[in-house]
């Protein structure tokens, strides 16, 4: 039977990516900002600067500060990279978020399984570049997005039976035979999830995947906590169960707090993460998952999937990043299981 033999989680957002000096293009999009998403609120940028800006977070928005940390984000990922490589996993299973990549409000399932021969991460297009670096983005994308366009093979014996396995375990759960099209024909790449763990994590190492979608971001069919807890279980007893000798890497990719760092909500997290804390982590109020922190319930999938399997997670890094001082940026996190 295949065996669980691996775990990460790491974020993937997109100051990592960025040049410190870069980071202010995004700063002044937060400051443009209506519904910035902090525990059971939401604020204006200059609410939120009210509620808690100030000389704490300003401290921390300096350039010498965002390049250290920005510094001990890359230390981050190339220890996790090279742990990954080296661990050396026959497939990976990468739970991660869609954002309107594949999927778009004309149906966004809670959870999905692509179940194709191959995903294409296709390099940008004239057009997406110019819309990215509108809106603060650029050179970052290509962290995301190959410079030329990549196929990576997908483990479609496993993504069938775990989607068999989930139908058998009473979860509704999409069933993605095909790289979804837009109208014209044309191929959607792959996500920024999927296509994070490739580019900067495995520096495209074609390693098999079954790409595992939950909807964390949009309204209204955001699964629960516990749901997703849930739902990592069938997919570890799908591995468990699967008549192969492969050796199965778990990757949870995005999260912790985002776009209002909240360094509080993160260690506790984190610290449920590495204790195996499962009541914690199921009990979280729903609301406390809300835009870009929402992707923490990758992890909580990738937890329900670990579960049993004798592995521990060591925390490798965490890492606050500030690009305001009302406290907006992203809570970045490193780990493995082993
Ligand atoms: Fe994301």
């Amino acid at each position: 039977m295949a065996q669980i033999a691996y775990g990460v989680g790491t974020s993937h957002g997109p100051l990592l990516n960025l040049p410190p000096a870069e980071w202010e293009v995004r700063a002044n999009f937060d400051r443009a900002q209506i519904d910035l998403a902090l525990r059971d609120g939401t604020y204006t940028y200059e609410e939120l600067h009210k509620h808690r800006g100030g000389p704490h977070f300003a401290k921390f928005t300096t350039l010498d500060e965002r390049t250290a940390r920005h510094t001990r984000c890359q230390q981050g990922l190339d220890q996790l990279g090279d742990k990954l490589l080296a661990a050396d996993p026959d497939i990976m299973v990468v739970v991660g978020d869609d954002q309107h990549e594949w999927f778009m409000e004309d149906k966004q399932p809670s959870f999905s399984v692509f179940c194709g021969d191959e995903i294409q991460n296709l390099t940008l297009t004239e057009e997406e570049r110019e819309h990215k670096i509108k809106i603060g983005r650029g050179s970052d994308m290509y962290s995301y997005r190959p410079l030329a366009d990549q196929a990576y093979p997908v483990a479609k014996d496993l993504s069938l039976h775990i989607h068999q396995q989930a139908v058998e375990d009473e979860f509704d759960v999409a069933a993605c035979m095909k790289q979804p099209t837009d109208a014209d024909g044309s191929i959607r790449s792959v996500g920024h999830a999927i296509g994070f763990i490739y580019r900067r994590l495995l520096r495209d190492k074609p390693v098999p995947v079954v790409p595992v979608l939950l909807n964390t971001f949009y309204p209204p069919n955001q699964p629960t906590p516990k749901r997703c807890y849930e739902f990592g279980k069938s997919i570890g007893r799908a591995i468990r169960s699967w008549k192969s000798d492969a050796r199965i890497a778990a990757v949870a990719s995005g999260g912790i707090s985002h776009f209002v760092v909240d360094e509080e909500w993160d260690h506790k997290m984190l610290g449920a993460f590495k204790n195996g804390d499962v009541e914690t982590l199921i009990n979280e109020p729903n609301i406390m998952f809300r835009s870009g922190s929402s992707e923490t319930k990758n992890w909580i999938c990738v937890a329900g999937i670990l579960e049993g399997s004798g592995l521990k997670m060591d925390l490798l890094d965490y890492v606050p990043c500030y690009r305001t001082d009302a406290g907006t940026g992203s809570g970045m996190a490193f780990a493995t299981w082993s």
